[in-house]
């Protein structure tokens, strides 16, 4: 599939229901699964990669019934699960399938999980070896610890470790704590940057004997009747889809773009921070609880005439790890260079995002340097990007990067390869339109 995207005439206006997020939708997913309770799932997105891991709970012995635009999950408990009649396929999904490792690590079944091909290059060492110091049987049968993956069956309970993670990383920190509720005592993680915290919010929210202090984090089990439960999640519209819409008002500009019910949790929100330094303004209405998370109405108004370049590096790069390309666009629109640093974890995204974000830049005429740990944007303020041709690699989070691009382009941009929009955002090109874009 290829996008084709217009430059923007006139200023984007409107109200966008932004789809739910993905990392909250996958583990309202797997840890309904776990629960004794049935759990009303409210606000799940469309994309293929939650429907990865809906279908994968139901491999594993859950019920999913729909009720209007909820779903209502019944799951196992946690000693309930089935043993999969079929190799679990996880499509392009790196949460789905480093998640599902920690939770069937302790079944006393093997599960077989595959991908598709850009998820069989992916590292999986990083879950396997965790799992394998508590006792997890973990086969990957890839190049260099890469899936398929075979996980257990577990002879016993798992054992309690003590984890110090070697990167940020919310899906390793996951896997590991699913698997320490099968363990017996403390399981702890620290990390060495603010990743994600959905997990803790949420399990905690079922009940589990969770504890948090800074960067470490307790499971402590010992006494622990072993029951998650509740009675339902509401997904909050997902930041780092809105971010596509928000970045492109910005440049595009925007009599008023408003975007509801957006996850506001701080380890989300970087992207707002490193606009809020390139000297852009997005207002967060509405600030509100709902369930274990903050959410918020996104609002642009005017867009950002007089944008300049920053640094992203330490905390914040981890912060708005998934908004480095889309932010990449915002510099390329901003006076001066724009430099991140820190981001060695987008080599193993989706695509290698570093080479990938700067081949796209550099698509639109906008010079890009590729760093180890980031890249440099020399921004292009004073006139029009390049019309392009872009490949998007098979990579969601370029090919909406380079439509937001299309927007301030002095010509037509065509997107090849664009067909995983669909596996976190199937209506962004519609929401693009809706916005008064011309885009198809
Ligand atoms: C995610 C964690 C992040 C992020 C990914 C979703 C999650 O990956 O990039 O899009 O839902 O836990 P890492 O855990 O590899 O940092």
């Amino acid at each position: 599939m290829k996008i084709v995207v217009e430059p923007a005439r006139q200023p984007l206006a409107g109200t966008i229901a932004v789809p739910g997020d993905k990392s909250i939708g996958h583990r309202a997913l797997l840890f309904s699964l776990l629960s004794t309770t049935p759990v009303r799932v409210r606000g799940l997105g469309d994309g293929a990669d939650n429907g990865r891991s809906a279908r994968a709970i139901a491999a594993l012995g859950a019920r999913v019934a729909r009720d209007g635009d909820a779903l209502i999950i019944t799951g196992t408990g946690l000693r309930g699960m089935r043993a999969p009649a079929a190799p679990v396929d996880c499509g392009n999904s790196g949460t789905t399938i480093r998640l599902l490792c920690g939770l069937v690590a302790g079944q006393p079944f093997a599960t077989t999980l595959v991908g598709d091909e850009s998820l069989s290059k992916r590292p999986m060492q990083r879950v396997i070896e965790p799992l394998a110091r508590m006792g997890a049987v973990v086969a990957a049968s890839g190049e260099g610890g890469t899936p398929p993956l075979v996980v257990g069956p577990a002879a016993g309970p798992l054992r309690a470790i003590d984890y110090a993670l070697p990167m940020a990383s919310a899906q390793v920190k996951t896997a590991v704590l699913l698997a320490g509720l099968y363990a017996d005592g403390d399981t702890a993680v620290v990390e060495p940057g603010p990743s994600r915290d959905h997990s803790e919010r949420m399990l905690a929210y079922l009940g589990a004997p969770l504890t948090v202090a800074g960067r470490r984090t307790t499971l402590a089990t010992r006494g622990w009747d072993g029951r998650l439960a509740g009675s339902g999640f509401h997904v909050p519209a997902d930041p780092s889809s809105a971010a596509f819409l928000v970045v492109a008002a910005l440049i595009a500009g925007a009599r008023e773009v408003r975007l509801p019910g957006a996850c506001v949790n701080p380890t989300r929100t970087g992207f707002l921070d490193a606009i809020a330094a390139m000297g852009g303004s997005v207002e967060i209405a509405n600030r509100r609880d709902d369930g274990p998370e903050p959410v918020g109405d996104l609002v642009v108004r005017g867009g950002a005439p007089a944008l300049h370049g920053c640094e992203i590096a330490g905390d914040l790069a981890v912060r708005s790890i998934d908004e480095l390309p889309v932010l990449a666009v915002l510099a390329a629109r901003a006076r001066g260079t724009t430099v991140v640093r820190d981001a060695e974890e987008l080599r193993v995204k989706e695509s290698d995002r570093i080479a990938t974000t700067c081949a796209m830049l550099r698509a639109f005429g906008v010079a890009c340097e590729v760093r180890p740990d980031g890249f440099a944007v020399a921004g292009r303020a004073d006139r029009p990007l390049a019309a392009a041709r872009v490949d998007a690699a098979g990579d969601h989070r370029i090919a909406m990067a380079a439509a937001v691009a299309g927007l301030v382009a002095d010509g037509p941009t065509t997107i090849d390869d664009a067909d995983n929009v669909a596996t976190s955002y199937p209506g962004f090109v519609a929401a693009l339109r809706e916005l008064g874009a011309t885009a198809s």
